[in-house]
């Protein structure tokens, strides 16, 4: 099981769009997958039309007072799960804050999933901000992916949080977080620019960046005020097409070694050879 951060701290660059649909493009290829919405705004909670819940956050389990398992809830989708978030987990950041373990809080709630391997994936869906949920995000996850808006100024975002993943790792909380991968969100292939930025963040984070990436396309803001994603919402639309081909070239850097090749101890027989 891998535990993947979504996150950068800048807002509205596509997190929570690339949190549910690249979890939902895993799920629909068979991979078993939780995400974990950690923004108290519940964005990717009412994404996938499951917003009517209460007290259903992980806010108890973060303070010990639950464990993770019992806040995975079922979707429409098969292997697709998800713990919702709602306000309470603003409250929960502040407790946590509180205590002398403030940074590894989340890294132990998730413990128990590691061992049990229910999950092939964990998506931890980040609030914009540089705050204790977030830390806590990259304290627990083997590895972040950051999505990046194509627009002006997206590689000061991409330094500062480079900066608080050193901070994460220099920490001890975990030494081997880093950014994974890079996602190029809200393409527009109408505008110069993004043709440039996406140029740039490739120039410097070279095969960091996926080469998919995803276009602007109104339906796929559309999709969660339908609480669905766009797999449901538009499934063959240019949205929905490309987080499918996220989703292929996210499996294929994850893919487990391949199994070492045991030559046969004895040669098959020849059908030549072979007496009949
Ligand atoms: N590829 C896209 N094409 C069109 N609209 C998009 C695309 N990706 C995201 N959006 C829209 O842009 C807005 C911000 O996206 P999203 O909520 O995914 O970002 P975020 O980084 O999670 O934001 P926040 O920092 O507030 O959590 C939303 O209204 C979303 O529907
Ligand atoms: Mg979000």
């Amino acid at each position: 099981m891998k535990i993947i951060a979504v996150a950068n701290q800048k807002g509205g660059v596509g997190k929570t769009t690339t949190a549910v649909n690249l979890a939902a493009a895993l799920a629909e290829k068979g991979q078993r997958v939780l995400i974990v919405d950690l923004d108290p705004q519940g964005n990717a909670t009412s994404a996938v039309g499951m917003q009517d819940l209460e007290a259903e956050s992980l806010y108890d389990a973060l303070l010990g007072g639950s464990t993770v398992t019992e806040k995975i809830l079922p979707t429409r989708l098969t292997n697709l799960f998800l713990i919702p978030a709602d306000l309470d987990l603003a409250g929960a950041e502040i407790e946590i804050a509180r205590r002398d373990d403030h940074l590894t809080r989340l890294q132990s709630t998730l413990s128990i999933l590691r061992e049990d391997g229910t999950f092939d994936f964990v998506l931890l869906d980040c609030p914009p901000s540089l705050g204790i949920l977030m830390t806590n995000a990259l304290a627990a996850a083997d590895e972040i992916l950051t999505p990046i808006q194509c627009e002006y100024f997206a590689l000061e975002g991409l330094v500062k949080i480079v900066r608080v993943v050193e901070q994460v790792r220099n920490s001890g909380a975990n030494d081997k977080v880093e950014i994974g991968g890079i996602v190029m969100t809200m393409f527009d292939a109408r505008t110069k620019l993004s043709g440039q930025v996406v140029q740039e963040v490739r120039t410097h984070f070279a095969e960091r960046v996926y080469d998919t990436v995803i276009p602007r396309t109104v339906r796929l803001s559309e999709a969660p005020s339908f609480g669905q994603t766009i797999l449901e919402y538009d499934g063959s639309g240019t949205g929905a097409l490309a987080y499918r081909a996220l989703a292929n070239e996210f499996l294929k850097r994850h893919a487990p070694a391949a199994p070492t090749i045991v030559p046969a101890l004895s040669p098959t027989p020849s059908s030549e050879t072979r007496e009949t």
